[in-house]
């Protein structure tokens, strides 16, 4: 029997069929449902673009009012939640607390039909709206404050900062941090995305499924490198230390975090959107040397990786607009969880829609018939 090519990290083997979301590397395109990032990021909002995701189509006007008023009542978190989140280690990672919330949001919701569409959406729903609840209540007890109680008239990125903050977002504030959750709602089939299909597969269920996807994405790899990025430019600490620092990093063969994809080999559409709108945050706000850092990293890393498909990530911009809004390092990658629910979801379904259990091969690299010894007679 001939032995089958192992690919190692699976890169490029499709591992299901998907109808979500579209990428061509090559070209720096993304299309959620066919429709481009950068105009959903220009004329899109999350909620919207949530029910393109899990519905394959946009919404009419009534369809994202319903839609809306849907996720309101989950808003909420049940008291058993709130108890949970206030016995959480405060030193913990907010992924880590994020992890085992969304699992514990499964033990205080009615049971999901899988079999059922609406039993689906019902679940699909409390975990879109708590999710950010959950990340907003950690953070304000990790400060040693009092936790506010979310307002259902907001969007999901006001009644986030709301809930975080205390105080209700600007109208430039809430614009800029619901783009973000637009551009990293839906990335195909990576890492964590896979991750939540393999659960999913087996049946277990929407809050399971989310919180594996969860765990995933905190990876410095994967969601984590946002955060990397930023301690990365706080290290440079300016844009004429640019230099130096990039050559030791090539010399030395490390990682620049914030660039690089495996799938995008030019710079990543939504990265150019976050470009755009770190641009716009600080024409309000006022600039950052950590932008004009940025811009010449990506300047040097476009002369020394550019011919190997090297280029900015989503993450490279996604930090540094965080930092402005006033959203603490460690809070990033929750962000990240917080659009990506959106994603995972509309796979969750499309999962449930045909499901068949993941159950890859390996290639054995071990011995055959080993010769057993008892306890006594080992050397
Ligand atoms: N800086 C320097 N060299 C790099 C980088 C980088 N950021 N990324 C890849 N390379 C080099 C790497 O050293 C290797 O070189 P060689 O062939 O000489 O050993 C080669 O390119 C291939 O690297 P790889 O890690 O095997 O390639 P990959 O396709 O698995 O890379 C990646 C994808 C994202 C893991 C990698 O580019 C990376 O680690 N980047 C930094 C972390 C980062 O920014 N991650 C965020 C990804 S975007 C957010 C998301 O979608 O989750």
């Amino acid at each position: 029997m001939s032995t089958p090519e192992l690919v190692p990290g699976l890169a490029g083997v499709p591992a299901a069929e998907s109808s979500v979301s579209f990428i061509d590397g090559t070209q720096g395109i993304l299309a959620y449902r066919g429709h481009r990032i950068e105009v959903l990021a220009e004329k899109s909002t999350f909620e919207e673009t949530t029910w393109l995701l899990w519905n394959g189509v946009l919404p009419t006007r009534a369809q994202l009012d319903a839609f809306k008023q849907e996720l309101q009542p989950y808003y909420a978190l049940a008291p058993e939640l709130v108890a949970a989140l206030k016995a959480l280690p405060r030193k913990g990672h907010p992924m880590e607390a994020l992890q085992a919330m969304v699992a514990m949001l499964g033990m205080v919701s009615p049971a999901c039909d899988l079999k059922d569409e609406a039993s689906r959406h019902d679940a699909s729903l409390r975990v879109l709206a708590a999710v950010p609840v959950l990340v907003a209540c950690f953070e304000r007890l990790r400060r040693g404050e009092e936790l506010v109680e979310p307002d259902p008239s907001l969007s999901i990125a006001a009644n986030f900062l709301w809930c975080m903050n205390g105080v209700k977002p600007s109208a430039i504030e809430e614009r800029i941090l619901d783009c973000a959750l637009v551009l990293h709602a839906e990335h195909t089939m990576n890492a964590s995305t896979f991750a939540c299909r393999v659960v999913a597969s087996t049946e277990t269920g929407a809050y399971t499924a989310v919180s594996g996807a969860v765990g995933t994405l905190y990876g410095p790899l994967h969601g984590g490198a946002n955060e990397r990025v930023l301690k990365q430019l706080e290290e440079i600490g300016g844009p004429e230390n640019a230099k130096a620092w990039f050559d030791a990093k090539v010399a030395a063969k490390a990682k620049v975090m914030g660039l690089g994809h495996r799938v995008y080999k030019t710079k990543d559409p939504r990265a150019h959107s976050l470009q755009n709108l770190a641009r716009e945050l600080f024409e309000s706000h006022g600039s950052t040397p950590l932008y004009d850092t940025a811009l010449e990293i990506e300047r040097l890393a476009a002369d020394t990786f550019g011919s190997r498909g090297i280029w900015p990530n989503v993450d490279f911009f996604s930090g540094i607009v965080y930092q402005k809004l006033g959203i603490p390092t460690d809070v990033f990658t929750p962000i990240f969880a917080i659009a990506r629910t959106a994603g995972w979801l509309a796979h969750w379904r499309e999962q449930m829609g045909d499901n068949k259990l993941f159950r890859p091969g390996q290639i054995y690299t071990g011995v055959h018939d080993a010769e057993w010894k008892d306890l006594d007679d080992r050397g």
